[in-house]
């Protein structure tokens, strides 16, 4: 662990305590947003929506592309010019970025805290130190892949701040690991997260009953490889299928979820049969295959073939027939070739998808991939291929997502559509909502706002390849 004190500015003192922050990236990284809102409410800051409200603004930051890292970098030189006008403005980066580049960030003029994702515990002191001491600091865990007294400090925060309001109503997410030991060649996370650990089960269980106890209907796992989830004590061994079953039984909580899987064989049957076991949880399975073509795989350190991939999806079918499965891929990488591509493109069709997410390779620097290859495959192509694997999946969705027609399905509502808050004429005070399936299916319907947070059954008139659209039965 490593506090710098970089330089003393002088600054005037600030009143506001309103704190701002922005999100990008997974799920985890929203996990970590709740919980420092959380941890700052207690310390007495107001959160806010917007930079415009905010005298602290705190960027929870992604590494996993380029361009995410870029979106960040091009926020950061705006505020420069609100800070010019407002000195006593705070700025913190948090998360994976915050890792990687550590002392760097500071190159930019509006940067006060740079924090990593294993500290976050510390944001609303570091906060406090920047507003009275004017001080820039810098709080990265040194050797981010070896154990650290980091972990119980983070544990502490996330057992009493894990329990709190969630973002979308009645839904909650849970860690149930940090960190990822598996090395996939192109990926920052191993450099940025840790060392893989898999938080007691207790503590997992004990969370979950609480946020039962406020209300939560969903808690979703969360781990950047859920299924490797192994917590041993005495002569137990406790994996993902045990939390299932464990969470399965906390009164209050209707639907489980876990992200994300990674293909391997290990506990992949128990966890498939603790699905089809246990009513509560969810009948969907987010197993990224990444490529389809055995080389491409190789050299991605994936460790399966596309056959092993493609028999882990008829063991979750055979075992759960009804499953809904989504998949990732990355196109463009290193050395991949049209006859690699087409391999790929055979496996998505295979496959069949509720809904895949395709990414075009980027380069992330200290990764394997980036060390020993050469990112050799031009921009047009990467695009080329994004599109064509989108539009394969766009046919093999709508396909599926016809299906409903005609049936009821059972929803988590999560609240107004975004893009179109309206009222419908002839029923004043009804909104465009959304909600969620079991399998994931988004679902869209007219009704009233205080169904979010709740369960609904809506029956299913039209589709489109993402969306199902329906009333309220
Ligand atoms: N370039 C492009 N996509 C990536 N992903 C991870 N690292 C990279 C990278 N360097 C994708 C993978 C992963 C998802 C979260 O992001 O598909 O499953
Ligand atoms: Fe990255 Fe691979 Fe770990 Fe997933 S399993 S977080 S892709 S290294």
């Amino acid at each position: 662990m490593a506090t710098v004190f970089l330089e003393t500015i002088t600054i005037m003192s600030i009143t506001g305590r309103n704190v701002h922050i922005k999100t990008f990236g997974c799920q985890m990284n929203k996990l970590d947003s709740a919980l420092v809102e959380a941890g700052l409410r207690n310390a007495g800051f107001e959160l806010v929506g917007s930079v415009k409200e905010a005298d602290v603004v705190l960027f929870n930051t992604c590494s996993v592309r380029d361009h995410a890292e870029q979106r960040v970098l091009s926020h950061l030189g705006h505020l420069k010019h609100i800070k010019e006008s407002k000195p006593d403005f705070v700025v913190g980066v948090i998360g994976c970025m915050a890792q990687r580049l550590g002392v760097e960030l500071f190159k930019q003029p509006a940067v006060d805290i740079v924090c990593g994702p294993m500290q976050i515990a510390h944001i609303p002191r570091l906060i406090e130190q920047a507003m009275k001491e004017k001080k820039k600091a810098l709080l990265v865990t040194e050797e981010i892949r070896k154990a650290s007294s980091d972990g119980q400090e983070l544990e502490r925060f996330e057992t009493e701040f894990g329990i709190d309001d969630a973002e979308i109503p009645g839904q909650a997410f849970v860690r149930a690991m940090h960190g990822c030991d598996k090395f996939c060649s192109y990926c920052v996370v191993p450099y940025v997260r840790g060392k893989e650990t898999s938080r007691p089960p207790e503590a997992i269980i004990e969370q979950i009953k609480k946020l039962a106890d406020n209300g939560i209907k969903q808690v979703t796992l969360l781990g950047q490889r859920i299924n490797a989830y192994e917590y041993k004590t005495g002569d137990k061994t406790y994996c993902l299928a045990d939390l299932l079953y464990m969470a399965g039984e906390v009164a209050g909580i209707e639907w489980l979820r876990f992200v994300t899987s990674y293909p391997s064989e290990k506990y992949f049957d128990e966890i498939m049969k603790a699905m089809c076991a246990v009513p509560k949880v969810c009948r969907y399975l987010h197993l990224p295959a990444q490529s389809g073509s055995d080389k491409i795989l190789k050299m991605m350190n994936r460790g399966y073939t596309s056959a092993e991939y493609l028999g882990l999806l008829d063991i979750a079918r055979q075992i759960v027939p009804d499953i809904s499965i989504a998949g990732d891929f990355i196109v463009g990488f290193p050395n991949e070739t049209d006859d690699d591509f087409t391999q790929t493109v055979g496996l998505l069709k295979k496959s069949k998808y509720k809904n895949s997410f395709i990414f075009k390779y980027s380069p992330r620097p200290g990764t394997v991939a980036d060390k020993r290859l050469e990112d050799n495959i031009p921009m047009d192509i990467k695009n080329k291929r994004n599109i064509e694997l989108l539009k394969i999946q766009e046919q093999i969705s709508g396909d599926l997502a016809s299906e409903f027609v005609g049936k009821t399905v059972k929803i988590l509502v999560e609240g107004p559509s975004k893009k179109s808050r309206r009222s419908i004429e002839d029923k004043p005070g009804d909104l465009q909502l959304i909600g969620r399936t079991a399998g994931d299916w988004i679902v869209v319907f007219d009704g009233p706002e205080t169904l979010a947070g709740k369960f609904a059954n809506v029956g299913i008139t039209r589709t489109s390849p993402l969306t199902l659209f329906g009333n309220l039965v």
